[in-house]
Formats: C-alpha cells, sequence, structure tokens
C-alpha cells in the first residue's frame, strides 16, 4: 500500500487528481473509473473538472460505476447518489451519461438490479481505477464493519453511525434511508487501482486502522492491505495516528522519478 501524507486538503486533491489523470491518459479514451459519493472526493473532482476545462483531460468516451445508492429514496431525489454523481462527476467531468452508472436503489427487484450492476461492470472491462472515500467507522463504498471481505453488490443495512454521519445531507438523521445497494468488497477489490482520500481529524482512527491494523471484517476498508496497487492519499489530519508516518513521508519524498511516472504521482 502506497501511503501519502499531504500538508493539506488541496494538496490530497491534486495529487489524487493528477493520478487519476494519468491512469486515464494510459488507459485511453474508454477508460473505466470507479467513483464514490461523500464529501472526501469532491475537491478531486473538482480539480479533475478544471483540467477538462483546460482542455488537459477528455472524459467524452469514459465510463464511470459509483460504488452505492440509497434504496427506498425516489428517483431524482437531490441526494439520491444518481443525481449528486450527475452534478458532481457526470456534469463538470463532460461525461456522457449513457456510460455514468449507478445502482438502481429504486428498482423493485434489489437482487436483480445487484447481478445485474456486476454484469454491466464486467461487460466495460472491469474498473481501471476504483477512488474512495472512507467512512468514520472504515467503511467503503456501503460496507458497513462484518461485510464479507469477498462481497459483491448487495443490499446492506446502514449502521447507525452512517446514519448519523450522512444526517447532514438530509433535513433530519431520520430521513436518511436505512438500506443501501453497494458494490462489495470484491467488487471493490477487482479493479485495477484503488485511490483512497481522507481528509481530517474525523478520519485519523478509520485511516489508522485500515492502513495498519489487521485485516478484519470489523474495518471494512482493511482488505484494501490485500490490493497489489492500493493508494491512500490523506491530509496531516487524518495521518495523525499512522505509526509509520515518518516512514511514508521519506518513501514519498524518496520516490525515484521513473516511480513517480508510472503511479502517477
Ligand atoms: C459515504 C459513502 C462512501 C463514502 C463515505 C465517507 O456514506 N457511501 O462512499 O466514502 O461514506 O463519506 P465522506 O466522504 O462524506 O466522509
Amino acid at each position: 500500500m502506497e501511503v501519502v501524507i499531504c500538508p493539506d486538503a488541496e494538496e490530497v486533491a491534486r495529487l489524487a487528481a493528477a493520478k487519476v489523470a494519468r491512469v486515464v491518459r494510459d488507459t485511453g479514451p474508454e477508460v473505466v473509473i470507479g467513483v464514490a459519493t461523500g464529501s472526501s472526493p469532491v475537491a478531486l473532482y473538482e480539480a479533475l473538472a478544471e483540467m477538462v476545462g483546460e482542455g488537459g483531460l477528455d472524459m467524452a468516451r469514459a465510463s464511470a460505476f459509483a460504488l452505492d445508492e440509497y434504496v427506498g429514496l425516489p428517483v431524482g431525489h437531490p441526494e439520491s447518489y444518481a443525481e449528486v454523481i450527475r452534478r458532481t462527476v457526470t456534469e463538470p467531468l463532460g461525461m456522457d451519461p449513457a456510460r455514468v452508472h449507478v445502482p438502481h436503489g429504486s428498482a423493485s427487484d434489489i437482487e436483480a438490479a445487484a447481478d445485474e450492476y456486476e454484469r454491466a461492470i464486467e461487460a466495460a472491462g472491469g474498473v481501471d481505477i476504483q477512488i474512495l472515500g472512507v467512512g468514520s467507522n472504515g467503511h467503503v463504498g456501503f460496507n458497513e464493519p462484518t461485510s464479507s471481505l469477498a462481497s459483491r453488490t448487495r443490499i446492506k443495512t446502514l449502521t447507525a453511525r452512517t446514519r448519523f454521519d450522512n444526517a447532514r445531507f438530509f433535513a433530519s438523521a431520520d430521513q436518511v434511508p436505512t438500506h443501501c445497494l453497494t458494490q462489495g468488497l470484491g467488487t471493490i477489490m477487482a479493479a485495477r487501482q484503488v485511490l483512497l482520500v481522507a481528509q481530517g481529524e474525523g478520519k485519523a482512527d478509520a485511516v489508522a486502522k485500515l492502513v495498519e491494523g489487521p485485516i478484519t471484517a470489523m474495518v471494512p476498508g482493511s482488505v484494501l492491505q490485500l490490493h497489489r496497487f492500493a493508494t491512500v492519499i490523506v491530509d496531516e489530519d487524518a495521518a495523525a495516528r499512522l505509526t509509520l508516518a515518518a516512514y511514508y513521508r521519506e518513501t514519498f519524498e524518496r520516490k525515484p522519478d521513473w516511480q513517480r511516472y508510472l503511479r502517477g504521482i
């Protein structure tokens, strides 16, 4: 796992965007990106949108797959992830809406929708780079603690903590849906590269457990330790509880140029 500690959240977004842009350019116009919702990747999407606006990046033929969606929100609800992805990814990055996919949380047959989502990712050739945030309880996507480390897209029940964390997007906590449709940890692990961003002290505990703790379903993101190409980019506050922080800083400083090129940063 490659761990990069940045002085601030702006630098997290800049480095993460540089990495995604590198993968897009290296893979070609039909690159497939995995996209997360939540606050963590917003500045990264803005940095990518800036590159698109300046003509340095073309996402017109790229595809995207979102990690998850609430179950039970009406189609078009402003906080549905389909709408969030449209506002923060599809439109600013100039992507073709037909190539941007979000699990169908309002489907009448949720199990069929989950299977169909897995097939759609496969049909697109798999995800080239999966962008991730991390929940304060260590979840990635909506894979809550005790999720199977081999899970695929399926319905999950949100924990009280996640519903509390996400209450800021709704008028009140009890309006946060209780269920979601999320890519599984096995689905996420199948991406060719994964890139997790985290900012702020509220994520320090989750980041330390995910990067340095034991691999356990109690910290679902810890499964990323088994991924061949996992990069974690965090600011100082989110890095506050990392035992080997000095080592990660040194590693990044001493990274040879050829490796920066290959890995995109
Ligand atoms: C959300 C999403 C995740 C996200 C995480 C952290 O509920 N399902 O994909 O990474 O929880 O959210 P945030 O970035 O807002 O802290």
